[in-house]
């Protein structure tokens, strides 16, 4: 489906097809910017203080500054999704660049960024969500900053086609044989009802939903290690998956030949998946 038609821009709302930027913008130019993907859900945005805040790390990290306070930024978010009367299952996607200027690798010297944010319905993935997906393993490599959400996604968007090439749903990264994330997700391996997963370094994206995996193991007694696997462990592991914002927590039943498990999604992943349900009802409940 279409993105809705109020579209949020560094100088206030207007309709899509008002919005256009030059030639010389510097996130097409350079990818010289910042991004985050919110979901919404019933018409809801579900943590959406936790992405802003991300996106504001993210900026500093790049020395970008955000064309809104974050306490207005939030309020103009609540008022694009009032405008376009959402109230289906969608996303929120948000940029921000360094701006519009006479191409240049150096920093321009104002300070002009651009932003823009859109909603667009987007439906729960609830194939995958209950049957589980296959999964290829590819070579990470990105650079040292993953921890910025970074517009520059070609390896990301080269993992991906492969992937889907494949006839897999998403590419498990690693370095030198270390498990580090998804081209667009967080990778979670089980073994003897304990959670593994990368630790939050310069080498991955923290995730939205990572961080909200963590504190429901934390609330089922689930022991939840940060400490990276290896693509070996793959084969002995009991459980796998994978969490974004677009793909909530998703099962992984094979990678390559390896069939994960019995080849069919397991006991924590399915608590999980529960935990999630349960914590992402009350954000739509107040659509
Ligand atoms: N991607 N790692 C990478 C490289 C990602 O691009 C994403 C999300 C994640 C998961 O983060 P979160 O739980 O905050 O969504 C991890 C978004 C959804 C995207 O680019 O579409």
């Amino acid at each position: 489906m279409s993105v809705k038609p109020h579209v949020l821009t560094e100088r206030g709302i207007f309709r899509y097809e008002q919005v256009t930027y030059p030639m010389e913008e510097r996130g097409l130019q350079f990818g010289d910017g910042v991004y985050e993907v919110v979901r919404l859900y019933s018409g809801a945005y579900v943590w959406l203080q936790e992405h802003l805040d991300r996106l504001y790390r993210s900026a500093a990290a790049i020395r970008l500054s955000v064309p809104f306070a974050p306490e207005e930024l939030s309020e103009r978010l609540e008022q694009l999704r009032r405008m376009n009367d959402v109230r289906e299952d969608a996303i929120l996607y948000l940029q921000v660049t360094r701006g519009s200027f006479p191409r240049s690798h150096t920093f321009p010297t104002e300070n002009r960024p651009n932003l823009y944010a859109y909603i667009q319905p987007m439906a729960r993935k609830t194939d995958e969500i209950a049957h589980g997906v296959h999964a290829t393993l590819t070579k990470d490599v990105r650079w040292e900053y993953c921890y910025i959400k970074s517009l520059n996604l070609l390896p990301n968007v080269l993992a991906k086609q492969e992937a889907a090439e494949r006839g897999a749903f998403e590419a498990i990264l690693h370095r030198d044989g270390i498990v580090t994330e998804g081209s667009s997700s967080n990778i979670f391996l089980v073994k003897d009802e304990t959670v593994y997963t990368h630790p939050a370094t310069e080498r991955i994206l923290n995730g939205i939903v990572r961080t909200r995996v963590k504190q429901f193991c934390g609330e089922l007694g689930i022991p939840f290690i940060e400490e990276a696997f290896s693509v070996h462990d793959l084969a002995r592991a009991d459980e796998l998956f994978l969490t974004s914002t677009t793909s909530a927590i998703t099962p992984i039943v094979q990678v390559d030949d390896i069939t994960i498990g019995d080849g069919r999604p397991g006991a924590v992943t399915k608590s999980l998946q529960a935990a999630y349900q349960k914590a992402t009802q009350p954000a739509a409940s107040n659509a």
